[in-house]
């Protein structure tokens, strides 16, 4: 098995990915992902915005208006923590006879409970309180991909998938505060995160997979792709939402 690893200038890595196919072209080394995205061997930024398999990466202004407003920024994210880990406990109990979401899911929800834990800390250190959960327009709206009807487990794949969508997008927007955030903590505060929600994602998309197989689940996330890449580009670029 092999997989890609990318590095920041720092030497952290913030990118691990597995590869499917390795070709030469031109005397250049290519690689094919899981998701179907060909990258250049060496080559980051423009390749690597894709890896997560999101069409449209984050208006680069976000994270300058963001860290202007890290306090709205970190209430924001300590609830996006606790809707992980709801979440994730909400797919432990509505489906208690699948062992494999069961003994997938629990270790995570700790860690996303951890996440949490973690960004109230970073609250009280700068004597910022966690107030009042806002509204998730970005959640809202994913809800609405969701396809009604089916059979039990194709509505557990909408789910697992919705789930994926928010790991790749938050694991995006973290490795963007990761490399350009002043605050030296909470840059080393994001690359943790951002590592962290990568290892969700990659769970998310291969229990769908092993419970409607590659091709219904391939062609299901490239449809959630294109329908979440609209509903960012619809958005309003907030500094103080992280999605
Ligand atoms: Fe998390
Ligand atoms: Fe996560």
């Amino acid at each position: 098995m092999l997989f890609i690893v990318e590095r920041d200038k720092n030497g952290l890595i913030i990118e691990i990915n597995q590869v499917e196919i390795a070709i030469w072209i031109n005397s250049k080394l290519w690689f094919l992902n899981m998701n179907g995205w060909l990258y250049l061997c060496g080559m980051s930024e423009k390749f690597t915005n894709h890896m997560l398999g999101l069409q449209l990466p984050t208006d680069p202004r976000w994270v300058n208006i963001a860290q202007m407003n890290i306090e709205d920024i970190l209430v924001d994210h300590a609830y996006c923590e606790q809707k992980a880990a709801s979440s994730c406990i909400s797919l432990i109990v509505q489906y208690p006879d699948k062992k494999d979401l069961v003994d997938m899911m629990t270790p995570v929800v700790a860690e996303e409970w951890s996440h949490f834990e973690r960004v109230i800390e970073q609250l009280n250190k700068r004597g910022m309180k966690l107030g009042k959960q806002r509204k998730d327009e970005y959640v809202i709206r994913l809800q609405g991909i969701l396809k009604k009807g089916g059979g039990r487990e194709e509505q557990l794949v909408e789910k697992l998938l919705m789930n994926a969508l928010i790991e790749a997008r938050s694991c995006e927007r973290f490795k963007m505060l990761h490399l350009h955030i002043e605050d030296e903590e909470l840059k080393k505060f994001y690359y943790e995160l951002m590592v962290s929600e990568a290892g969700h994602y990659k769970n998310f998309l291969s229990l769908a997979k092993s419970y409607m197989g590659e091709e219904y689940v391939s062609k299901r996330w490239k449809e959630f792709l294109v329908e979440e890449a609209k509903i960012i580009e619809s958005l309003e670029v907030r500094g103080d939402r992280m999605h």
